[in-house]
This record gives C-alpha cells, structure tokens and sequence, in this order.
C-alpha cells in the first residue's frame, strides 16, 4: 500500500504557522507573578471557571500551586481563566463533574455547581446529578488520592429560616418539592455525603455554607441581586424587585469569600465534617440595596416591583462566630468599597467605559493573597 504523503509545500506551511503560533504565545503571554512556596500542593478547583471559582484560582496560583481546574463551562467561562492558559502551573480540562475523573492531588475544592436560580432551574435533574453524582465522584478522588475536600454548601441549606440569625446547629426550612429544592436540597445531601466520607472512609471534608456573594466575574445575566441590579442601572434601565422589597440579604465581597475558604481548607475545624458558615453579616432589606445601587450608578434609574418569587426566603444573615472563632477569619470589605468594584468591572464588560476610566486588573485581589492563611504549608499532605 502506498504510503501516504503530505505535499511538501503544505507540510512547511503548516510547521511555519505552528511555529508562528508558539512564538506568539510565548512571547506575547505576560502571566501576573507567582510565588514560590516551600511546598507546592496540586490542587484541584471544579466550577474553577465560575465567579467564585476563577477568582480562588488566581488566589492559588499566586501563591505558587499547581492548579486544575475542571469545569463544563455551563455557567463559568474561559475567559474567566484565560490569563492563566499556557502557565506551566496550570492545567484546564473542560469535563462534566457528573462523570468520573482522575487525577493526582492533595486537595480539592469542589464548587461545580449552577449557583443562580435561572441556571440551577433551567435543568433541574442535571442540578440534581451535578450534586449528587458530582459530589460522589469527587469524594471518591479524594479518598484514593487522599485529598482534602473543600465542599460548597450554601446559605439555602436554611430554606426560608424560622431562627435569625443562621447559627450552623440550625436544621433549615426547606420546601422539597418547590422550584428551588432541585439546588437547595442537592447541597444538603452533599453535605451529608461529605459527613459519610468523613466518618466511614476517613475522608478530610470542609463545608462552607456560602451566603449571598458577589463581585468582579459575576455573570452579568444569571439574575442575582447585584449583578442585575448594577447592570440594569448601567444601562439606563429599570431595577426590578421580586415582593414587596422587605427581604432581607447579606452580602459579602468575593475576595472575603476566598479568603474564608482558603482559611477553612488549611484549618483543622470541621475533620469531622462541621459546617462553616462564610458570610458578611451586614443585613440590608432588598429595597435598601437596590436604592444603594440606584443612589451609585444611576439615580434617574427606576425601581419596579413584581410579584415575589416561590419560596424565596424572607430574612437572611450569618451568625459567623465560628468561623471567627476557628479560622480567624471575617469579612473585611465593605459593602460599598465591593460594590464601586463591581460597578468597574461591569462597565467594561458592558462596554460601557468612558475616555479616561482606568481599565479593570487581570486580578481582582492581589491583595489577599498576603492575607491568606501561613499554616496551609503545614498542612500539605505531600
Ligand atoms: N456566589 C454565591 O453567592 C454562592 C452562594 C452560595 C454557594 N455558592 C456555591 O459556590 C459555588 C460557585 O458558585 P458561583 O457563584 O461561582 O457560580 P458559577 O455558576 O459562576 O460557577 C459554577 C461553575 O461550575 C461549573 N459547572 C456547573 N455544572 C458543572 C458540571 N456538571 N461539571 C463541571 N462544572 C460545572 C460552571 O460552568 C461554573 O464555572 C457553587 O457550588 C455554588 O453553589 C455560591
């Protein structure tokens, strides 16, 4: 049988873009810096391309890991991660949680998850695998490469709460048969598979129930408070509150967040798989905010208000004195500090920047990364 051939021509032509594009990227690609740690863990992030995810990622990666990030993009995007691609410490596998993987690492945090009401009820049994099969296939890594898990849980494990403020010995108030049971009770079984794992497999778990959170690498269109109220307001359009605007919220900046959860992942609370609730217990009511944001970016911007949502939750704020108490940790940027943040970073993506308006960093906390705990190297399981 002849062999099979490639025109000379096209075979150089081909070695010549091939070597143009290699240039490029190396040449090109300036990555922010890393650090150089005593001991470099490998660490993997699912939903690493998510908001909260890729913004831990950078945390991570500047204090010199390996980092993985495994994600399906349904609700996260490369962009996300994009100044990472390419970074010897780095690796991306776009894969579906709900299906096996296998890799080697000392720890996992495990956020792959639709986080907005939108996304989780858009296709609720996948939210229901993605929690189910998702947590199982991770625990299962992490008791054969014996990892330590990091699960996110989140505040909606209280339900529409009977106590005030959610202390974690709190139960929860949960409708299993409403719209939003598909993620809240998805996240209460992962909970107790981390629990299971942790008594019967010896699997070193971490929960952090996560309350309301936001920041640069919000979705702009996934229908959580901040993110629709700044950029509705942004544009010149209405803000619209579900109800009669009496809720109440907490909300803590993204980088607190990350901070938490680095502190709880290298902490020795919760070996015996005791959550932690990571949030800023400043309350406001829903109207607050949305005239705090209105008052920000546009105070000719409307306010409208629509029939509430099923099972949306009347109050809700963190009672934080374990994680004070046991990590160390509490919130420390304010409300609007965050905000004028977000706001930067949605102008840009929005398009919306004037002449004059400092283009938004590739990170958005270097700041934390100093802050971020010094025990962990202790910890490594290397
Ligand atoms: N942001 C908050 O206020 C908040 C509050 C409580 C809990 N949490 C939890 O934190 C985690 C991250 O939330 P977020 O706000 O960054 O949301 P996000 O939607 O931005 O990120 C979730 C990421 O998971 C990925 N993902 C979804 N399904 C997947 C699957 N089957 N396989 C692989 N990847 C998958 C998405 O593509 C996305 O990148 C979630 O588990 C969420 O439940 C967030």
């Amino acid at each position: 049988m002849a062999e099979h051939t490639i025109d000379a021509k096209v075979k150089s032509a081909v070695i010549a873009q091939a070597q143009s594009l290699v240039s490029a990227a190396g040449v090109s690609k300036v990555y922010p810096v890393v650090a150089t740690p005593k001991v470099q863990k490998r660490i993997l992030v699912t939903g690493g391309a998510g908001f909260v995810g890729s913004n831990l990622v950078d945390a991570l990666m500047m204090q010199g890991h390996i980092v993985y990030v495994m994600d399906n993009l349904f609700t996260g995007k490369r962009k996300n991660i994009e100044h990472w691609i390419g970074h010897p410490n780095f690796s991306f596998y776009q894969h579906d949680v709900v299906n096996p993987f296998y890799i080697e690492c000392e720890e996992i945090y495990h956020l792959a998850c639709p986080a907005s009401p939108p996304k989780y009820e858009y296709n609720p049994i996948k939210t229901i695998k993605c929690s189910t099969m998702g947590t199982l296939n991770m625990l299962g890594l992490a008791k054969r490469v014996r990892a330590r898990l990091l699960y996110t849980s989140t505040s909606e494990i209280y339900g529409d709460p009977e106590i005030h403020p959610q202390k974690e010995e709190y139960w929860g108030n949960v409708n299993t048969l409403g719209p939003r049971a598909c993620y809240d009770e998805g996240k209460r079984i992962g909970e107790t598979m981390c629990y299971c794992y942790s008594k019967q497999k010896f699997v070193q778990t971490r929960i952090a129930r996560i309350f309301n959170t936001f920041g640069p690498r919000m979705d702009p269109y996934d229908g959580r408070v901040v993110s629709n109220f700044i950029v509705k307001a942004l544009n010149g359009q209405p803000l619209s509150i579900f109800g009669d605007g009496s809720q109440t919220r907490s909300f803590q900046y993204v980088s607190d967040l990350v901070q938490g959860l680095v502190a709880l992942m290298n902490s020795d609370e919760s070996n015996d798989a005791r959550p932690c609730n990571i949030g800023n217990p400043d309350e406001y009511t829903v109207k607050e905010f949305a005239e705090m944001i209105q008052g920000m970016v546009n105070p000719n911007s409307q306010i409208l208000y629509k029939p509430a949502t099923q099972d949306d939750p009347k109050k809700r704020r963190p009672d934080i004195t374990r994680a004070g108490k046991q990590l160390n940790w509490k919130p420390i940027v304010d409300v609007t500090t965050g905000i004028q943040k977000t706001i930067h970073y949605f102008k840009f993506e929005q398009g919306l920047a004037k002449d004059g308006d400092k283009s938004p960093p590739l990170i958005w906390m270097p700041e934390v990364v100093d802050k971020l705990p010094t025990n962990y190297l202790q910890n490594a399981q290397v």
